[in-house]
Parts: C-alpha cells; structure tokens; sequence
C-alpha cells in the first residue's frame, strides 16, 4: 500500500462518524449544556495538544536532518532553549489547561433545582424511578427539553457507569451509594446512553435511552404514566393476565395495581416503549414473543428464565402485555 493510499484511508476513517446522520451517542454534538462544555474542553484540548505535537515533531525533525558531526563543538543551541521549551512553556501550557479544566468543574455543578429521577443500575438493564410522581419504569429517561434533571445513580449489584455522550460525561453506580448528578436537553430528540464500566457478560448490550420532550408533552407523559392500567376489556386481555400470573411472571415484575416484584423492569407502561432487553431489540409483538419464550439466545446470562408456554398462552400474554401502554 503506498503511502497516498495510507493517508487516504486513515482520512475516511477519521472522517467516518461525521457520515453518521443522526448523533444520538456522540461527545462531539452536545446537546445540553453539561455535555457543551466537556465538548468545548475537549476541542480546546485536542486543537492546543495538537499544535504542541506539530511543534515536537518539526523540533525531532530539524535535529535528525542538521545532527552535528561526531567530532564538531557543541550545539549552537545553549542551556536557555532547553529551560524555556522544557520547563518554562510546558508548565505555562499545563498550568492553563488546569485553570480552564477548573473551570468546567464549577460550570458544571450541581445545580439547586429540577426534576428528580432514580436510576439504578442491574445486571443489565436500568431501572428508572421519579420519586416526585411515584412512575417505575426501565431502560428509557423521559425529561422535559431546558430543565436540569437531578439524577441520584445508584445500583443493585455491581458498578456500572451511567453516561448519555450527547448530554453528560460519565459516573459510575456504585452500590450502597448514591452518586448525585445531573442532566440537561436543550433539544427533543431520543439520545443513547450505554454503560460504562465493565460489568460482565452483556456490558456492551446495557444500553438506555433519553427521551427529551417539550414541557407540555412531557407533562402529558407524566399525567399519562401516573395511571393505573384499566381492567382487561376482553377476553383474551383476561387470560393474558391470567397467564401473567400462572406464568409466575409477577414473581420479579412490577405492574401498577397487579403485582409489586422489582427482581426484573417494571411493566406498567411496557406496550408504550421503544425498546426490549435494555436496547437490544425492538419493542414489537414479534421481538416480546421471542424474549418471553427464551430471552437466553437473545442476551446471555441475562437473570429472565425461558417460560416455557403454549403458543395460544404466549400469544394471549404478549396481547396483554401489548395493551399495557
Ligand atoms: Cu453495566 Cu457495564
């Protein structure tokens, strides 16, 4: 390969995320002003270091090239340029990005007031919970656009890391502990987050999302989430619940007014989501029937144990299931 080529293909690998039309999990098109302001730091990181970098290189390069005989005097080049390039612009340089890490540091406090949700962490899904509203749910955040959200991250089992690239950097869920931190939207959109620290086999598949919503859909989403659901209209919506009991489902599911299990995501409002196993697939009545029947293939290890049903069964849970909007 020449080296043409080389540089060619090292460009379209650099320039590759930028193709990617939507950046629903990217640091680098922040959404809020948390995630602004890890941006801006980065970018003024990257573009200083850089500079340095060239500077290095071209230093390396003018003493390859004008290396002085084995037998000449001493470099022309004294004790001062050594002080000044080696200590005193390195510990000018170092010193400034401190003070402007710094500062980030205190823009991005805690600010006193916003919403607050509870996001705990299991193996591997999260469990999502506004205190303020009494609303379970998992694996999706619903925050109103231009509102800080107050995060207090904690987990069940393990440590995970709670990161939204597009609005936050990240921290970890530690148990026994909670981590206080916080969110912000400026725009709707459905942005990814994931977690980020190893915790075992599915790590890569514990992903999340947050939906930002403008306030007054947002209020709409909590009045609607603070129902109970209705009483089975029909007769398969009965034996669907039926089922959901024989099956012994209710035995790690929550569902508001019907059981109460936190072992696994709360299914009060699990017809209305967008995803299945924590992102991993589809919410549709295909991808549940499948989970239902033997989620192991789908992500293994996961703690959801297959269940064995017939068919007509099945289908007759998954309807219920379905209706719980
Ligand atoms: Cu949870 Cu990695």
């Amino acid at each position: 390969m020449t080296a043409v080529c080389r540089l060619v293909l090292l460009a379209g690998v650099l320039l590759l995320p930028g193709c990617v039309r939507e950046h629903i999990q990217s640091v680098v098109h922040p959404v809020g002003p948390q995630a602004a302001e890890i941006a801006w730091l980065w970018w003024f990181m990257f573009i200083v270091l850089t500079v340095v970098f060239v500077i290095v290189l071209l230093l390396f390069w003018i003493a390859i090239v004008r290396r002085p005989a084995a037998a000449a005097s001493p470099p022309a080049l004294g004790n001062r340029f050594i002080v000044i390039s080696g200590i005193v612009l390195p510990s000018i340089l170092l010193v400034t990005l401190l003070i402007f890490s710094a500062n980030s540091s205190v823009v991005l406090r805690r600010p006193a007031e916003g919403i607050s949700v509870r996001v705990q962490g299991h193996l591997w899904w999260w469990e999502v919970y506004y205190p303020e509203h009494d609303i379970h749910t998992a694996n999706e955040i619903h925050i109103p656009v231009g509102r800080p959200v107050l995060l207090e991250l904690t987990s069940a089992d393990v440590i995970h890391s709670f990161w939204v690239p597009n609005l936050s950097g990240k921290i970890d869920m530690v148990p026994g502990q909670k981590n206080p931190f916080w969110i912000q939207a400026d725009k709707p959109g459905v942005y990814r987050g994931q977690c980020a620290e190893y915790c075992g086999l599915q790590h890569a598949l514990m992903a999340f999302v947050v939906v930002a919503l403008a306030p007054e859909e947002f209020e709409e989403w909590l009045a609607d989430k603070q129902k109970t659901p209705a009483q089975p209209a029909t007769a398969e919506l009965q034996r669907g619940r039926e089922i959901y009991f024989a099956a012994s489902c209710d035995n790690c599911h929550a569902i508001r007014g019907i059981s109460e299990a936190r072992v696994g995501p709360d299914l009060t409002h699990i017809g209305s989501r967008l995803s299945l196993g924590a992102g991993i697939l589809r919410n549709n009545r295909g991808n549940l029937a499948g989970w239902i029947a033997n989620p192991q293939p789908l992500k293994p290890g996961n703690r959801m144990p297959p269940s064995y049903l017939r068919s007509d069964e099945l289908m007759a849970l998954v309807t219920y299931l379905e209706s719980l909007k």
